[in-house]
């Protein structure tokens, strides 16, 4: 079973409150996560094996986090965002795009995802924790994941070249313009 397969029935509500639409975004951008490691994935196998193993455990916390999010849609009868299917699209490009380009453009992209990813959250943790203690479960529950794989990546990325720099900054912009969308769909 899938992890939005409880979320595909009928008589779904559009997100209401805030806490409805952080679930619904970030759980479009799992999604978009978890699309890019299997992008990555894919190409590492042909050119890169040895990070096949640590892309496939990321992508596994990446499938946890979309199944918590999911699960806190599925509690609130929220039907998932219509960013959801552009997200994994945009992921599983971004993912093929960057293995294509070696192993420290992989580093970077998830760096620059992860550096967007994490201020978000403090954001919506901010925002929602007077309101909607669920939500702010759900956000804890990914937040060490996600600053592990930030972490992780920042030691295998080292310093970053000039391309790399720029590649990151694509990649920071398209991650802030799928948020900032998600939010609004
Ligand atoms: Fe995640
Ligand atoms: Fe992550």
């Amino acid at each position: 079973m899938t992890a939005s397969a409880p979320i595909l029935g009928a008589r779904l509500k559009r997100a209401e409150s805030l806490g409805d639409r952080v679930m619904e975004v970030n759980h479009a951008g799992e999604q978009g996560a978890v699309c890019i490691y299997r992008g990555q994935r894919w190409v590492a196998t042909l050119i890169a094996p040895s990070l096949v193993a640590e892309l496939a455990g990321n992508q596994a916390h990446e499938e946890r986090h979309r199944a918590i999010f999911a699960a806190e849609l599925a509690r609130r009868g929220v039907r998932r965002c219509r960013s959801y299917w552009p997200c994994a699209l945009g992921g599983a490009t971004l993912g093929i795009v960057t293995a294509l380009l070696g192993r420290r453009a992989i580093a970077a992209t998830t760096v620059a995802v992860e550096r967007v990813v994490l201020r978000h959250l403090d954001e919506q943790r901010a925002a929602l924790q007077a309101i909607d203690v669920h939500a702010v479960a759900a956000i804890d529950d990914i937040a060490r994941e996600e600053q592990a794989h930030h972490d992780a990546s920042l030691r295998a990325l080292g310093t970053a070249s000039r391309p790399l720099v720029l590649l990151m900054a694509i990649v920071s912009g398209s991650t802030e313009a799928v948020i900032w969308l998600g939010m609004r769909l």
